[in-house]
């Protein structure tokens, strides 16, 4: 028999603050319905000044429950490394208390790299050299831009923790993958700057996302993929940039046309709630999907969309498993985000305040040599 391998769970972790895009135009005298109708943002998820990527992560990692001791790969990807030699994921093994005999590094591609990471652990699977141990992908970001401007409010934040294994309990992947790779002007993150530069007001970065997707797509069928496809995820920076995609992949698989309601649009749902989280987007948009549609989602088949700017992406597909049965609770914790309001965001983005965590694992410091402490409340 085949051997699979998949996605067998998925833990998340959201900052625990949002503010809502709505309130915040409002405040600012603008028209909110450039980010309901214009964008399709709801909330912006804020992070305290006591998280980072790494805390993100290993929260994310301790919401799921599974032998520690079976995991025999690690893959973080991030586009918020916070040490040029040191990886996040060293941290984050330690903090979660992972076994020494195992493989921890991290990835960078923008927001493709936790397609990259998933792919490297299922071929790590694979290939036998897993030894029926589990890989954990790890994708955990910040969106954060420049104050005031057009990308502001597309920012957000969150991490989420993908369970590798054989036999997947969730989701199986079909082994044929479209790459398409291009190195563009679009959007990039210097060394030391917490914000990324959108060139030209993100036009480039919108062309660069549709361009990539028909090239992508060509080449998924030319290595042996499938057109049937019951369901549709993309890589989610805000819901428009999806219908935007939806559209165009329409122009070259014509079957899907008028079809958006049914196969997209419940993946859209639970990313409008924390913004642009990079890596995570595209799974969160999954568990989205996975989420609302509950049990009808047994053994459906969905495409997969994975775009970085820069530009590096994937097309590719997997199954639902048939007897998929479980609930992430994922709207619940969505639900239990805290507002903050607007005129305390702006005190935020000034640095006039700062937002405090006080639960699960949380930055102490930075020591005088850069070298980062955390503990777990
Ligand atoms: P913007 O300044 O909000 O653009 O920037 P806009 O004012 O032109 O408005 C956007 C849409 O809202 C337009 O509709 C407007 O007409 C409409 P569209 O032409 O798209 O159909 N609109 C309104 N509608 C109703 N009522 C109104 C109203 N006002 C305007 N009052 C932009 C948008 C995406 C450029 C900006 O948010 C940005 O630069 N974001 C960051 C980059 C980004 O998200 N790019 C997306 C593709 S690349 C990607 O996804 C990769 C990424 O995740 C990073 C990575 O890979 O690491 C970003």
């Amino acid at each position: 028999m085949k051997k699979r391998a998949g996605i067998t769970a998925m833990g998340f972790y959201f900052p625990r603050y949002y503010v809502s895009i709505r309130e915040l135009l409002i405040a600012r005298g603008e028209d909110p319905a450039r980010a309901s109708e214009g964008l399709g943002v709801q909330r912006m998820a804020l992070l305290a000044n006591n998280e980072d990527s790494i805390t993100m992560a290993a929260n994310a990692i301790e919401s799921l429950e599974f032998p520690k001791e079976k995991v025999g790969k690690l893959v973080f990807a991030t586009e918020c490394g916070l040490d040029a030699a040191k990886d996040n994921a060293s941290y984050v093994h330690e903090l979660c208390g992972l076994p020494n005999n195992c493989e921890a590094y991290d990835v960078k591609a923008a927001c493709a790299a936790s397609t990259y990471a998933l792919w490297q652990v299922i071929d790590w699977i694979l290939s036998g050299r897993g030894r029926n141990k589990l890989g954990l992908v790890i994708c955990s970001d910040i969106a954060v831009y420049e104050y005031k401007t057009g990308a502001e409010i597309t920012g957000g934040g969150g991490a989420i923790a993908l369970l590798i294994g054989e036999d997947p309990e969730i989701i199986d992947f079909d082994l044929a993958i479209g790459d398409y790779k291009n190195n563009v002007k679009d959007f990039w993150k210097p060394l030391g700057k917490e914000c990324a530069v959108v060139a030209e007001d993100g036009k480039p970065s919108i062309k660069s996302y549709l361009d990539a997707l028909k090239p992508s797509f060509k080449n998924y069928i030319e290595n042996g993929g499938q057109k049937k496809f019951d369901y549709l995820v993309f890589h989610t920076p805000y819901a428009k940039m999806v219908i935007k995609a939806f559209k165009e992949l329409s122009k070259f698989l014509p079957e899907i046309q008028g079809k958006f309601d049914t196969m997209t649009a419940d993946s859209l749902k639970a990313p409008a709630l924390v913004g642009n989280i990079y890596n995570g987007s595209l799974y969160l948009a999954l568990a989205s999907l996975l989420e609302l549609k509950g049990t009808s989602a047994k053994g459906k088949s969905i495409g997969f969309y994975s775009f970085g700017s820069g530009s590096s992406s994937k097309f590719f597909r997997g199954i639902v498993n048939p007897e998929f049965e479980s609930s992430f609770g994922l709207f619940e914790q969505l639900d239990r985000m805290e507002k903050i309001k607007p005129k305390h965001y702006e005190q935020l983005r000034r640095g006039e305040r700062t937002l405090k965590e006080t639960k699960g694992f949380l930055l102490n410091g930075i020591d005088d040599q850069g070298y980062r402490q955390y503990h777990k409340e």
